[in-house]
């Protein structure tokens, strides 16, 4: 196992849309492996591999069918042990994904459990009696659409899905499936991984006595938060699953939507650290809409984790994953000026407290893969919200696509852009899902070649910020906080303090500030005048050193 330090940098990749070595369309484990160079040139310590287990797929390997099995189209065991000692050799870290708040409902652990109420695994799930007119034990709605509810014959009883119906939730209460799952994570700690990111795991938990519905504000269902998310019993398992398995050595972070700042103090006993979404939540609309984004809003979020987290606890800094939409696309402009935003964002983000997170394509300034009919789109969330918006008549056919193409988790997942080549260079067959139509413009080779491409910019940032010990452990203080265009900050430590200074914008600024103008410029995404005349070029980022 490698020891894991808190100024290096996460890679985050989607197996299936990384590279295919074989032609199946399907990303893979030798792809992975083919690739480790080319993470290694950008700096990266770790990798965050998406689920790679046997599944069903229902909810791209979110629903585990057998955790000790990979999934046949990413490879063999070999290949998994190899994938590893090629990145050990690279000083680069493996983490993989734990699902271990549900299983797939074709788990044979499930499969048991559902096949009556006295069998061995009877306890395995959350199962309850639905209420005495037939309808299900509470009228709380699954995340991903319907009651979080589903009838089973063989029981005559309802088990409890957080997310979707193929996706059952684990019963914490019950010892022997807690340790079957502890003993299943030390199965891959000894095969060599280093970390785990752990889905969903602020759900583990459940209020389930008394069992109660929920107030219903808009729609069929009621929020199935307050009853299942961040409920203080989690951390009691949280504690077992690390003294059982964590302890060893693993680098850890939980996925932990909804969580506040104290809900994040309680999980730094547990892990190193959470996401948390506040900051990637504030364009979300109602009805798959989205609006702009209120900087002022989004800046005191960031000060408001920054100082919240500081010397107590870690924050995890991410703007995108397989779940969320691009975000040159969100807060920066996909055309002319799509580079200079990209890498603003970057600098944005990557100059706070906390282990930087890179999905695959960020680093390429990626935008989002457009939908332009129904048999495009492969995820479950937006496949049952087709079912409602355009089949219910709510929206039109071509208005729901124009929504999902902004915001739907699909419009990230599609493959990594190589080449121009042909299918981007991600396979030689067919790909899974559709290639991003602007492969030609954006790809891994186009950018290589180029000393001023986005992907040379995230380099020369994670360079730069491996040498600041003040990005590790200076303190965090917004600069010009009601400024409603800019967002700036300082960190500062005994050794030294920068200023980040980041146009939102697509104008032109003045930002005059004497101090900062006074510094001296340790990176910059476009070159002019600023020290002098106090002006920001639209999308404009300087990080400057105050004190030299
Ligand atoms: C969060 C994962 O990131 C997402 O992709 C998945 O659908 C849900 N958890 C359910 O496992
Ligand atoms: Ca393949």
């Amino acid at each position: 196992m490698l020891k894991w330090t808190k100024n290096e940098v996460v890679y985050q990749l989607y197996p299936q849309s990384f590279y295919d070595t074989n032609g199946d369309g399907i990303g893979d484990i030798e792809g992975i492996t083919t690739k480790l160079d080319y993470l290694k040139s950008l700096g990266v310590g770790a990798i965050w591999i998406c689920p790679m287990y046997d599944s069903p797929n229902r909810d791209n390997g979110y629903d585990v069918r057998n955790y000790d099995k990979l999934q046949i189209c990413y490879g063999t065991d070999e290949q998994f042990d190899e994938m590893v000692a090629e990145a050990h050799k690279r000083n680069i870290k493996i983490i993989m994904d734990l699902v271990l708040n549900h299983t797939s409902n074709e788990n044979p652990w499930f499969l048991q459990s559902s096949s009556s109420r006295t069998n061995d695994k009877a306890d395995w799930y959350i199962w309850r009696d639905g209420k005495p007119d037939g309808t299900p034990p509470t009228n709380w709605g699954a995340i991903f659409g319907g009651s979080a509810w589903t009838y089973c014959q063989q029981r005559n009883q309802y088990y409890l899905h957080t997310f979707s119906p193929y996706q059952p939730d684990l019963n914490w209460q019950c010892d022997e499936l807690k340790n079957a799952l502890f003993a299943m994570v030390n199965r891959w700690i000894d095969r060599g991984v280093d970390g785990f990111r752990l889905d969903a795991i602020n759900f583990i938990a459940k209020d389930l006595s008394p069992i109660v519905d929920g107030e219903i504000n808009v729609g069929e269902y009621a929020d199935i938060y307050p009853f299942v998310a961040n409920k203080p019993d989690a951390h009691k398992y949280l504690a077992e699953l690390k003294a059982a398995t964590f302890a060893r050595g693993c680098l850890t972070v939980g996925e932990a939507s909804s969580a506040t700042v104290s809900d994040a103090l309680l999980f730094a006993n547990e892990l190193d650290m959470i996401f948390q979404f506040e900051h990637v939540a504030m364009d979300i609309a109602e009805d798959w809409n989205v609006k702009p984004v209120d900087i002022v809003k989004l800046k005191k979020s960031f000060a408001k984790w920054q100082n919240g987290l500081f010397g107590r606890a870690w924050n995890a800094l991410f703007w995108e994953n397989h779940d969320q939409p691009r975000i040159v696309t969100r807060m920066g402009d996909e055309n002319e000026l799509r580079e200079s935003s990209a890498k603003m964002l970057a600098t944005c983000m990557y100059f706070m407290q906390g282990t930087p997170f890179i999905y695959q394509g960020q680093e390429l300034g990626m935008i989002n893969t457009r939908f332009y009919s129904k048999n495009e789109i492969r995820d479950i969330e937006v496949r049952n919200a087709w079912t409602k918006y355009v089949d219910g008549g709510l929206l039109s056919e071509k208005e729901f696509l124009k929504r999902i193409s902004r915001r739907s988790r699909d419009t990230a997942r599609t493959p990594m852009c190589w080449s121009d080549g042909k299918n981007a260079g991600f396979t030689d067959g067919t790909p899974w899902i559709k290639i991003n139509d602007k492969y030609k413009q954006i790809n891994v080779a186009e950018q290589s070649s180029r000393s001023d491409s986005v992907l040379n910019y995230y380099k020369a940032l994670f360079a730069l910020r491996a040498k600041l010990s003040v990005v590790v452990d200076g303190a965090f203080k917004l600069i010009d906080e009601q400024n409603a265009h800019v967002i700036a900050y300082e960190r500062k430590n005994v050794e030294q303090t920068i200023a980040v200074v980041c146009n939102m914008t697509a104008q032109r600024l003045s930002f005059i500030d004497e101090r900062l103008q006074r510094g001296k410029i340790l990176l910059t995404n476009i070159e002019n005048n600023y020290l002098a005349d106090g002006i920001l070029a639209p999308y404009q980022s300087i990080v400057i050193d105050l004190e030299s």
